[in-house]
Formats: C-alpha cells, structure tokens, sequence
C-alpha cells in the first residue's frame, strides 16, 4: 500500500517537474487556442466541443492524491476538470493569502493540463457549495453593515484582490495563453440570491480586467430564473439535478436564444448530507439516462460531483432557510467515492461516456487506494476545558465571536444571575449555533440552533449565581440571504422570572468572554492530564482536549469511527479530519494514509459534549448512514389527524399539469398566521402528491419570506433513501422535495406557521423536475388560520 501512494507521487511530483523545466505545455501562446460559443456548439480552436466536465475541488482532496483523482476522471471519459475556488481557504486574514499545499490552485491546474483535460474555474466570489458561508470569509462580517453579494464599495474592493491574487495564479493558464483554461464563471447561481444585473456586471468587469478580455465568461442559474441576471454578452448554462425533464430544463433558453451551444454547468450526480438527517443518494440509473440523454443532443455537460471528496477542518457549511448545518463527508454519493472507491455509478458511468469518445479506447483506469483497518485504540491525556480557559475579556453587552476577532471555534459567555424565587427562564437570542448552559459549573441543558431553540427553564436561582453559555459555532451559511451569518451569541440574553408576585425580563449584562479558536495550537497549549474514570459525570467524560496516539504498521486510507464521542472537531498528525457529532448520520472521519506515518500517529480531539468512550478504531468501510436523531425528521405523531371540519378553504381550485411554475390567485386575500393546503388528487392519478418549493404571496403579490417558517404537520412524508419531508418545500431547492408515500390515499395535507400574521393572496408551486412531474397536485385547498388547525 505505502508503495502504491509513493507510486502516486512519483506521478505527481515528475509531470509536475517536466512542466517546471518547460518540456511539457499545451498548445504554444503563439497558435492560441480559443474557446467559443459557436452556433448550437461549443468551438475548442474553431472545432466543435461538448464539455463533458468532471466537478472537483481541489482542498476537499489530499494533495497528494489530485493527480489519481483527475485521472480517474479521465479514464471516466471526461475531457475537462470544473473548479470552484474557495476564496476563505485562499485568504483566511485580510491580504494574507494562501495558494501553497491543498490551496495550491496553480499546482492543480498544470497536472489537469498534464493529463490533457480542460479546466472550467469558477473563482465566485461566492459559490454555495455547501462550503462555510459559500466561500466568502468570515472576516468580511467585521463590518457589520456589509451587503454581501451586492456592490458594497468594501464587498467589491476585497473581491476585486482576491481575483487579482488568482488571476496571478493561474491568469496564464486560460486556452487563449496556451493552457487548459476553457471558460471562467461569473459569480454563481445569482437568481437564487437576488436580481441585481449591475452587480453580476460589476463581476464580469472585473473578470475581463483580471483575466483578459479573451476569455469566455459564463453564468450559471436555474431554468426558472436564469433571464433575471442574465447579462447579454455572456454565456448561459443551466444547472439541475439528475432525473430532472432535460427539454424542459432547457426550454426557455431554447427560446430565447435558439442558436446557443447548450451545457448543464452543474448536473448533480448525488447530493450533500447535514446532520441529523437521512443520508442522501441518488439512483444511478436517472444519472446515466440524463448524462446519455445530453450527450446524445450534442449538451455539455458538467457532473457536480464527480468526485465530492471531504470538508476538511471547519470548511463544512450550512444551509438554509432554519439552520442545517452539513457534515463533514462530501461524498455526495457521487460516482467517485470520498476516499476515491470506484462505485457502481462509476462503472455505469464509463460504459454510457464510451460511447460518446469519437470512436476512441477511454483510457484504463489508474490503480485505487484500497482502505484498510487500525486496531482499536484509546486517547490517554485530557485538558478538560473549565481548567483550561484562555484569559478573559470583559464587555457590558453581548458581542458576537466575528467583533472578538475570532472567525471559527467556541466562546463562553460568563455573567452573574439576578436571584430569583422560582424557576425562571432563560432567552438566548439567537446562539449560533449549539449552546450548553451551566449554572454555578452545573449543566442545565443546550440550545440547538437546528430546531429553532432558544429558551430554557433554569432552576430558582440564588443570589451571585454564575452564569456560563458555552457556544460551539458550526459551519456559516452558504445558501441564500442567511449567509450573513454571525457566530457566538449575536443579540442578548435575558432572564424572565417572578419576584414579589410580578413577572419581569431583565437583559443580562457585564460580560466574561472567553475565545476558543479552534486552532490546533490553541489545543496543544493547553494543560494535559491523564484520563481518569473518576471524572465522569452522568455517563461522560469532561469536556475538553484529548491526545493519544496510534501505531500503523502500513499507513493506508482508513476511516476512523468516532461513535462513542460527543461532538467537535479532529486533528489527525496535525492535519485537521473535520467535525464529528454523534446525533449522524456520518460516525467515521475519512483519513487518507498519506496523511498516515508508519509507527506513531498522533490524534486530538476537541470533544464539546465530552466522551462516553475515549476509543477509535480505523474502519475499512466509512458510517455514513447512521442516524442517531434527537429531533424527528417527519411532522406527524402517530396517530395525529387534521380535523379541517367547519373550516371553509380561502382557494378551493386546480393546478394545471406539467412541468415548471404556476400561481393560482385567492378569490380575495386572507389573512392568518397558519396555512394549510389540502391536495384532493394528482395529475397522475395515482396515490402519492409531490412538491418541489411553494411560496405564497402577499397583498402586493410580492412573495412572503419563508425564513420564519415552520411545518407543523405532514399527513405523509417519503423518507426511505432521501429526505422528502414537508420542509423541502421551502428549502431554496427546486430539485429536491416534499412527496408522501406510495399507499397513502388522498387527501394529502401540510400545516405551516407563517410565523407572524400575514396577508396572502396567491400561491405559487413548482412540481418535481422529472418528466411529466411526476406526483404533481391537480385539486388542492387553501386554508388560512389565525390559529393553529386542529391536528
Ligand atoms: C448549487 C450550487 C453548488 C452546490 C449545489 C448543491 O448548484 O451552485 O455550489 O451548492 O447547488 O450541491
């Protein structure tokens, strides 16, 4: 195994010398190449091309494997790589940038174009992908007032050196200066965020200014919203999921420009995991039909993910609307697995891209790394963390963790508490994003961001009792307008409680605050003891710090199963694995072996909940699908009803059939805070109703936000093998969605809470993407409630 890596990196490091020598390159500057959107084709050097693109990130990805990875694309029958650059990764401080080791964008780039395959960059500055707040840093909340994402003079000034620094990078590198470099995307899926052509122009400019006016821009969007920011002198491409109705996809844009070359810049071949939900896959089969169906109309492509790999450290994001934060896995059940395993998909895969290679043998397919096992072992030192603290700064009011400085890790607000004479409660608003509560040095409970909370009873409090809010920031937001997403406790706290007979609220104030980077210096200067039994309280360990170490005879892929531990963040011989919480579904951490020393290996673990046991073993095969949920995934108790009897619907009507959008008006707007729609039957007359996002509008026939929304009842949610709960229906996401099970009758009926009383005068719905919307509701009825229905 240690022979098959150092093969690897034989095969890295020689190309990569070549190249440094000058003996390998592309196509000379001289006889430039150009890359064009010809009449109803791409034009590689005037010829015409269909991108069929690989997506892969090169920081989710060992350094040391990148160039296997890209051959597998290959071999896979792909002819281009599709990047994004993770502008946080690349300059995690102001004006300190990084492009060296997993950043090494440059690096990456030349062994694409060693191994002849296209590149497509994606340089954001923002680009979702489930990555902490979708790739913008962190310390851009410094200012508070920033508009993200819009032509804040501050927000354009950074984004405009951040693109300098990459086109310093890989500026050379376009198809026009001789490298592989076919077409650089302009921001990223700008209609799910907002309709700001001037912005996405502001982008552009700067692209063209960065990278020269010779190369090919693109944006990216959906079918339903792609015109809104389209700019004219660029190129359009659509993304959708696979199963989606590809004709449909790409029905307007037929339309609106007929002669166009037509590409799917992100086919999503899987999809992301987030904690405490089911595992997500995707059937192989939709994938092969769409990618086969593409390539047989002459579409480009790109498979987002053709490899996912992993969101290393704190890089995972979160989405939104609510907060769901992703885990560490970005395996995305994608063809190529997070460790490099070959899967069904792949296999499949290569036999449909066979038969679009002109005639040609795909390349073979390059050895994999086979994961092997490391025998059980126990962390032996602790630095439990009350013992630990760093040194404490001082604030009358509540600060958030960006106004410390202090972009990623734990912060512990420490105060005293009024006395009270009975339970009283406690308001935290908002801690972001999982908080413990202790009083006098006892735990009193958590506050989980995920499910909304934010209150806790705490007991009759004495005089001079101490107060602590130990809060653990997770991944920032990286979809939608949450992505202004500020850690630690980002408003106030306060305590209602009775004294003399008078309920009152007082805001707490005069502030201990303690910062916990979650640097792994910051762990390793902490004091260390030996792990003692007697420490353990109602079934763990304490909080804190642990070490120990690991022998492995012939370091190999692994994966190390954390099931027993609580939840935070693992460092693996100083290279940070990820987080890892126990409520799952994922329980291992991949650990690639070139990360592995043979003999002692040393491990760090951050535990924020405490152990229940200090053991770890490597596992051959990942836990990926292991879910431990403390909060149920569907919106029904058993044997819960709606009872809709005496209520008369505010729209009682049907929606049409087919694919796409659609809004049906309220005979006269109603007014509640809690809606319910009652669907009667399907287009398809068949038992199951489906529904991919709904939005209802307000007087102004403006749409509601759906941020405050809450689904307090489901008849019937589809949960084997996806997550298909009520929810999905305002998740942001048009390809994933609510469906009940197959079996259940009609009617089929969803509650939700508004959240503050509204106005609604319309309702607007989108079906499954697939082919004639499969599940598409026909008659349907809307209620409109002051108070919650009877369920
Ligand atoms: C969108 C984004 C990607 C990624 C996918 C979902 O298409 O552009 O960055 O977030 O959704 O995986």
């Amino acid at each position: 195994m240690r022979k098959q890596i150092l093969l690897s990196l034989v095969a890295i490091l020689l190309p990569l010398s070549l190249w440094g020598a000058g003996i390998l390159s592309c196509a000379s500057p001289s006889g430039a190449s150009r890359f064009t959107a010809g009449d109803g084709t791409f034009l590689l050097s005037g010829k015409p091309f269909v991108v069929k693109a690989a997506e892969l990130h090169y920081p989710r990805i060992p350094r040391e494997y990148w160039r296997q990875r890209i051959q597998l694309c290959k071999a896979l029958g792909m002819n281009t790589v599709c990047l994004y650059t993770f502008w946080n990764a690349h300059e995690p401080r102001p004006d300190e940038f990084d492009f060296t080791g997993q950043n090494d964008l440059r690096s990456f780039v030349k062994l694409c174009a060693a191994e002849d395959m296209k590149v497509i960059l994606r340089p954001g500055p923002y680009v979702c992908a489930e990555w902490e707040m979708g790739g913008l840093p962190w310390w851009l909340l410094k200012k508070k007032d920033i508009r993200l994402r819009e032509r804040d003079p501050y927000f354009l000034e950074r984004v405009d050196k951040f693109q300098k620094k990459v086109a310093e990078q890989v500026g050379d590198l376009t198809i026009a200066r001789g490298g592989p470099i076919i077409m650089v995307q302009v921001e990223n899926e700008y209609g799910s965020y907002g309709i700001d052509k001037p912005y996405v122009a502001a982008i552009r400019d700067m692209l063209r200014r960065n990278f020269g006016a010779d190369v090919t821009l693109f944006q990216c969007d959906w079918a339903s919203n792609f015109l809104n920011n389209g700019l004219d002198d660029l190129v359009w491409t659509v993304n959708f999921g696979t199963g989606a109705d590809i004709d449909q996809q790409f029905a307007k844009l037929r339309e609106v420009r007929p002669k166009a070359p037509l590409m799917c810049s992100e086919f999503w071949s899987g999809w992301f995991d987030k904690w405490g939900a089911n595992h997500e896959t995707r059937p192989a089969a939709d994938m092969i039909a769409g990618i086969d169906e593409m390539l047989s109309k002459g579409i480009s492509f790109s498979l987002y993910m053709t490899h996912g790999g992993t969101n290393w450290g704190h890089w995972a994001g979160a989405n939104s609307p609510g907060f769901a934060p992703d885990v560490t896995s970005y395996d995305y059940d994608a063809p190529i697995s997070e460790s490099g395993q070959l899967t069904p998909k792949y296999w499949a895969l290569r036999e449909t891209l066979a038969k679009y290679n002109d005639g040609k043998k795909l390349p073979a397919v390059p050895a994999t790394i086979r994961p092997t096992t490391v025998k059980a072992f126990r962390l032996t030192e602790v630095a439990p963390l009350w013992d630990n603290l760093p040194e404490a700064k001082h604030d009358k009011h509540i600060r958030t963790m960006e106004e410390y400085d202090q972009g990623f890790g734990s912060i512990l607000y420490r105060t005293t508490l009024p006395q009270t004479d009975s339970p009283a409660t406690l308001t935290v608003a908002e801690a972001h994003d999982f908080a413990q509560v202790f009083i006098d040095g006892k735990y009193i409970g958590k506050l989980d961001r995920r499910n909304g909370e934010r209150t806790l009873t705490i007991p009759a409090i004495r005089r001079g009792a101490r107060l602590d809010i130990l809060v653990e920031a997770m991944g920032r937001i990286n979809f939608g307008r949450a992505i202004k997403d500020f850690k630690g406790i980002t408003d106030r706290v306060s305590v209602t409680m009775e004294r003399d007979g008078t309920r009152w609220t007082a805001d707490l104030t005069g502030w201990e605050v303690f910062n916990i980077n979650d640097d792994l210096s910051v762990y390793n200067s902490m004091t260390f003891r030996p792990i003692a039994e007697a420490d353990r309280r109602d079934g763990r360990l304490p909080r804190g710090v642990y070490r120990g170490t690991f022998r492995v005879t012939r370091p190999s892929d692994t994966f190390l199963d954390f099931s027993s531990w609580g939840k935070g963040l693992v460092y693996v011989n100083g290279h940070p694995l990820g987080r890892i919480w126990e409520i799952g579904p994922q329980q291992t951490l991949y650990t690639p072996g070139c990360w592995l020393r043979k003999g002692e290996n040393e491990i760090v673990v951050f535990d924020i909940l405490g152990p229940r046991e200090v053991k770890c073993e490597g596992l051959r095969e990942p836990l990926l699908d292991n879910l431990l949920v403390h909060k149920p995934l569907t919106h029904r108790t058993p044997g819960q009803v709606l009872n809709l009897k005496g209520r008369t619907p505010a729209l009682t009507s049907e929606f049409k059939s087919g694919n796409g959008w659609q809004e049906v008006k309220l005979p006269a707007p109603a007014t509640g805070r809690y809606i319910c729609l009652e669907a009667t039957s399907a287009h398809d007359a068949r038992d199951i109703a489906a529904i991919a996002e709904m939005y209802v509008l307000d007087e102004s026939g403006e749409r509601l936000s759906r941020e405050p929304w809450t689904v307090l009842y489901a008849d019937s949610e589809d949960m084997a093998g996806a997550n298909r709960s009520a929810d999905k229906l305002f998740d942001l996401q048009e390809s994933t969605y609510w469906q009940t099970v197959g079996g259940t009758p009609f009617p089929h009926a969803v509650v939700i809470d508004l959240g503050a009383t509204r106005t609604v005068s319309a309702i607007q719905c989108l079906p499954r993407m697939e082919s004639a919307a499969p599940g598409a509701i026909k008659d349907f009825r809307l209620y409109v409630s002051d108070t919650p229905f009877k369920m």
